[in-house]
């Protein structure tokens, strides 16, 4: 069978008419992940903290029931936090954790480029959309850095071992929308993430984009994440670090 497979194999590389199928890979691709995440959400729907699930409505403000149900359940209005955030634009939802986590040992880490998006996004959205200003706060506890992640993640490891590596539990929040953003800084984080980590997507249900990475990312690094709660029937998901 082995010598069967290599030898089909070794004709297509040497007659590729497969070729013919190369104008639809993207869509094979998206039917291919579009199926998986109908399937992931047909196991996980059930159990959670919070979820929507099905719900008609998309409502974009949702996300804030679903930032309050984690706070509650975890207790994190007042522990000390570690809040990543990738993709921070006018910084909308980094100030509604700023206002939630009062604890003056918490830091809030916000990444952006703030020249906008570093590529297309899906059809709708263009590189440079969503560029902002950095977002002025009086709160000496939020930290902005400038720059491309795959630039500023490395060096912001490099410099901030110690606080990755304290106890204290951290808050991920995955919004910039892109596949290649997203599994670029969750691998980078990998090694700093531990048991009691909560992981937010603010995308989850785009299948080649924030979803493909989670995929992606669960099973090239064996990370168990529990999804705990979720609105706008996935498009929001927070998951609890195993
Ligand atoms: C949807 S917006 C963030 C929204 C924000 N969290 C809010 O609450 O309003 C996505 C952001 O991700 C940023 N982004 C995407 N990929 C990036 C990358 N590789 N490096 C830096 N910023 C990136 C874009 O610049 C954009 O501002």
């Amino acid at each position: 069978m082995l010598r069967f497979v290599k030898f089909i194999k070794g004709v297509l590389l040497v007659f590729p008419f497969t070729l013919i199928f190369y104008p639809f890979l993207r869509l094979f691709l998206f039917l291919s992940y579009f199926n998986k995440l109908i399937l992931w959400i047909y196991k996980n729907r059930k159990g959670m903290v919070y979820s929507d699930f099905f719900s008609f409505k998309r409502d974009y403000n949702k996300r804030y029931r679903l930032y309050s149900e984690m706070v509650k359940h975890f207790g994190l209005a007042d522990e000390p936090l570690l809040y990543l955030e990738f993709g921070v634009a006018s910084g909308a939802s980094l100030k509604w954790w700023l206002n939630a986590n009062l604890n003056e040992a918490s830091r809030f880490y916000g990444f952006d480029t703030f020249t906008g998006l570093p590529e297309n996004w899906g059809g709708f959205y263009s590189q440079g959309d969503m560029h902002h200003d950095v977002p002025v706060t009086s709160d000496k506890r939020a930290i902005f850095v400038k720059g491309l992640f795959q630039d500023t993640l490395p060096r912001f490891i490099d410099a901030q071992k110690e606080i990755l590596v304290s106890p204290r539990r951290k808050l991920i929040h995955m919004d910039a929308d892109l596949y290649s953003a997203t599994i670029f800084s969750l691998s980078q984080l990998y090694p700093y993430i531990k048991k009691g980590d909560i992981i937010l997507f603010d995308e989850f249900n785009v299948p080649l984009h924030e979803f493909k990475a989670y995929q992606e990312f669960t099973e090239a690094f064996y990370i168990q994440l529990k999804p705990v709660a979720a609105v706008n029937n996935f498009y929001q998901t927070a998951f609890v670090v195993e």
